[in-house]
């Protein structure tokens, strides 16, 4: 009698803690979605829409259909600040347009996507059950920070030719200070794991393009080694026009991007009125073209950015803007 009190005893604590989201330990495979690679691959990214439920939306679709119909893009990448104070139809509406152009799409989430009339848990279980054109992953109570880290491996044949790594920035920290919150340890552990992973399943190194909303705080670091002339530090391309608005603690994804020789770009959002491209110590640090004219603009500065992945891997971007005069 003991023993079947014993052997039931287990299986309601089994329950118990699966029913209060015990972690699971997916394998790092998991994380990896996948889509067909063509030459010159172009990646649209598209960031800072903000949409909200107060706006003239037409008059953002058909000026966010000016970029989309020139960028001739492979995939998009929605890249955070989505939405601000928008509720779930129209969350719905913008991925709907997003998916009528048939291109693979990707989303990650900025620090506004949380001041909406829904959750980000919300957003999260949608978006991992929208099908169609749209590459998401979200594995729930995964033990990793955020929400959303995952990867789309650009695939040739039956080889991940280039990944595309996905990690949530996260959104406000409030402790030792208060500001934009940093990705994480466990993050940065992920990414690890994934790039040694895909290493092995590949045989050699893959080369990566990362995306993210917050800038890590080697953007301002760049910034700042550029204008003295440090050669460690080639800015390419654009402008900051304001600071660089990363969290002040530095996590140290930058060194372990160094340290694993994957990574050659990074792609952020955020800054709307920032859009350089900073070679920093080999790894492009680039802001993207905010997409949008909500919260604050520059309106020489609005439209997309291009990541093309050429076939031998090198890559090339390019800068498309357009002026709300043209669709009103
Ligand atoms: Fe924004």
């Amino acid at each position: 009698m003991k023993k079947i009190l014993s052997i039931a005893l287990c299986i309601a604590m089994l329950l118990c803690v699966t029913a209060c989201g015990e972690e699971n330990s997916p394998d790092i495979s998991e994380y990896i979605l996948e889509t067909e690679y063509k030459p010159d691959f172009r990646i649209l990214q598209l960031t800072d829409i903000h949409l909200a439920n107060k706006d003239n939306r037409q008059l953002h679709y058909d000026f966010l259909d000016l970029t989309i119909s020139e960028a001739d893009a492979d995939m998009i990448v929605l890249c955070g600040d989505n939405f601000t104070f928008a509720d779930r139809a129209v969350a719905k509406e913008l991925f709907a347009f997003i998916d009528s152009y048939g291109i693979p799409w990707s989303v990650t989430f900025g620090n506004h996507d949380e001041q909406c009339y829904f959750s980000v848990d919300w957003l999260t279980e949608y978006l991992n059950e929208f099908g169609s054109n749209c590459l998401f992953k979200d594995i729930p109570n995964d033990g990793v920070f955020g929400y959303a880290n995952y990867a789309v491996n650009l695939m040739e044949d039956g080889k991940a030719k280039e990944q595309i790594i996905i990690f949530d920035s996260n959104r406000y920290y409030y402790g030792y200070y208060q500001g934009y919150d940093w990705i994480k340890d466990d993050q940065i552990e992920w990414y690890e794991k994934l790039v040694k992973h895909t290493k092995a399943e590949n045989g050699e190194t893959v080369p990566s393009v990362c995306f993210f909303h917050i800038p890590i705080p080697e953007f301002q670091t760049a910034w700042d080694e550029a204008q003295a002339g440090s050669s460690d530090a080639i800015l390419e391309y654009g402008e900051m026009n304001e600071p660089c608005s990363c969290p002040k603690h530095n996590s140290g994804l930058f060194d372990k991007m160094l340290e694993l020789g994957s990574t050659k770009a990074v792609c952020c959002g955020h800054d709307h009125v920032n859009n350089s491209r900073i070679l920093y110590k080999g790894i492009y640090l680039i802001y993207g073209v905010n997409s949008d004219d909500r919260i604050y603009y520059n309106e020489n500065m609005m439209g997309g950015h291009v990541v093309v992945v050429h076939d031998d891997n090198s890559l090339s971007f390019e800068h498309i803007y357009h002026s709300y005069e043209e669709v009103q």
